[in-house]
């Protein structure tokens, strides 16, 4: 018998004995697995560089298992870019949970199965490190204050380095993230969305490198162009708030990366941005550091395959986004979704926290 099944034998914890305990019991102790779904994110937003981004409904996971060894498999969209070693960033986000609650790290299993293509601006890093956190704090049995303190969010950007991917990661919907000098820890406050936008992605095969795309954007700007960045920032957050999508266009301008990135690296860009207004988007930007250029439809309402094409953009424009893609000789493909309002979550775990007294929604 393992240490992990010996000890929780020794506590009285196995699962045929799971409603005999206190709830707060079962809430805490450690688990034997755990399957946690976390979603794509778009950062950015245009204006926002580093401090917006928002959730999307494409949703990777992961489970982690004890086991007598470390090991990772991986399924899915671009499996064969992903490390199979402890520099993946499910392993390093499981080690600082594991950190935070005090504990050494057990040799574990993961298992990822990535829906999120990675390294095109959706946000796969931030997914990563954000389903290793919730993977390790459930595995080892700990817990952090968020009210106020926003533990997971800290621990979360200190690995990723800015907090506008992973903030939607954690919280889901549009989140503005940024580094609270006077409390001196990471900070996130959550931005009403509209209902009826659909997300319309044009995705290139090929993968942008974050770290060079970084190295683009200039680290001095014009006062020009911060006042420039700072009034269509909050043009865009009002616009969001407000439910005013005409301004969105005006809102997701941008001096600070995107005509840089245009420029240098990404000469699809403005084509396709402005292919999306032709056909009537309501906004359109580079997808955190790209190569994604997401075009912002509205109109969307209940089931998208039963709903009229004539009272929604998001065909015309994914239309426009191929033209233009085709003409340019870009590979890629079109994705369509929507923004979700919840971020990452606990699936299932072994033993379960549902027991014969409480069930929560969502564990399978
Ligand atoms: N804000 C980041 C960037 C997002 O544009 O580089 C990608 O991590």
């Amino acid at each position: 018998m393992r240490a992990w099944d010996e000890r929780q034998k020794q506590q009285g914890e196995g699962t045929a004995r799971r409603s005999r305990l206190g709830s707060d019991k079962l809430l805490i102790m450690e688990r034997r697995s755990v399957t946690v779904q976390v979603p794509a994110t778009s950062a950015n937003l245009g204006s926002g560089y580093d401090c917006i981004g928002m959730a999307l409904d494409m949703w990777n996971e992961l489970t982690v298992e004890r086991a007598d060894k470390f090991e990772i498999t991986v399924e899915g969209e671009g499996a064969d870019q992903i490390p199979l070693d402890d520099s993946n960033l499910v392993v390093v986000g499981v080690k600082a949970a594991f950190e935070a609650a005090g504990k050494s790290v057990p040799p574990l299993k993961y298992h990822l199965k990535q829906r999120i293509p990675f390294g095109r601006g959706l946000g796969s890093s931030s997914a990563a490190i954000v389903a290793g956190l919730l993977a390790g704090l459930i595995i080892a049995g700990h817990k952090l204050d968020v009210q106020g303190k926003e533990q997971l969010v800290q621990l979360a950007t200190e690995i990723e380095g800015h907090p506008d991917n992973v903030a939607p990661a954690i919280y889901g919907g549009v989140q503005v993230g940024l580094y609270d000098s006077l409390e001196k820890r990471w900070a996130t406050e959550r931005v009403s969305l509209p209902h009826g936008l659909v997300f319309v992605m044009f995705i290139p095969s090929f993968v942008g490198k974050t770290s060079e795309l970084r190295k683009v954007v200039p680290t001095e700007v014009s006062l020009q162009d911060a006042v420039f960045n700072m009034g269509r920032l909050a043009w865009l957050v009002l616009a969001l708030t407000s439910g005013k999508v005409q301004n969105l266009r005006v809102g997701l301008e941008d001096r600070l990366h995107q005509p840089q990135r245009g420029e240098k690296v990404y000469h699809h860009l403005y084509p396709l941005i402005d292919a999306c207004y032709e056909a009537g988007a309501a906004g359109a930007y580079l997808s955190g550091a790209g190569p994604v250029v997401m075009a912002i439809t509205t109109g969307g309402s209940g089931d998208f395959f039963t709903q009229s094409f004539t009272q929604r953009t998001d065909q015309k424009v994914a239309a426009a986004m191929n033209a233009v893609a085709q003409r340019m000789g870009i590979e890629g493909k079109v994705y369509i979704t929507h923004p979700t309002n919840v971020g990452g979550v606990v699936v299932r775990a072994d033993p379960p926290f549902s027991s014969d007294l409480v069930v929560y929604n969502g564990e399978t």
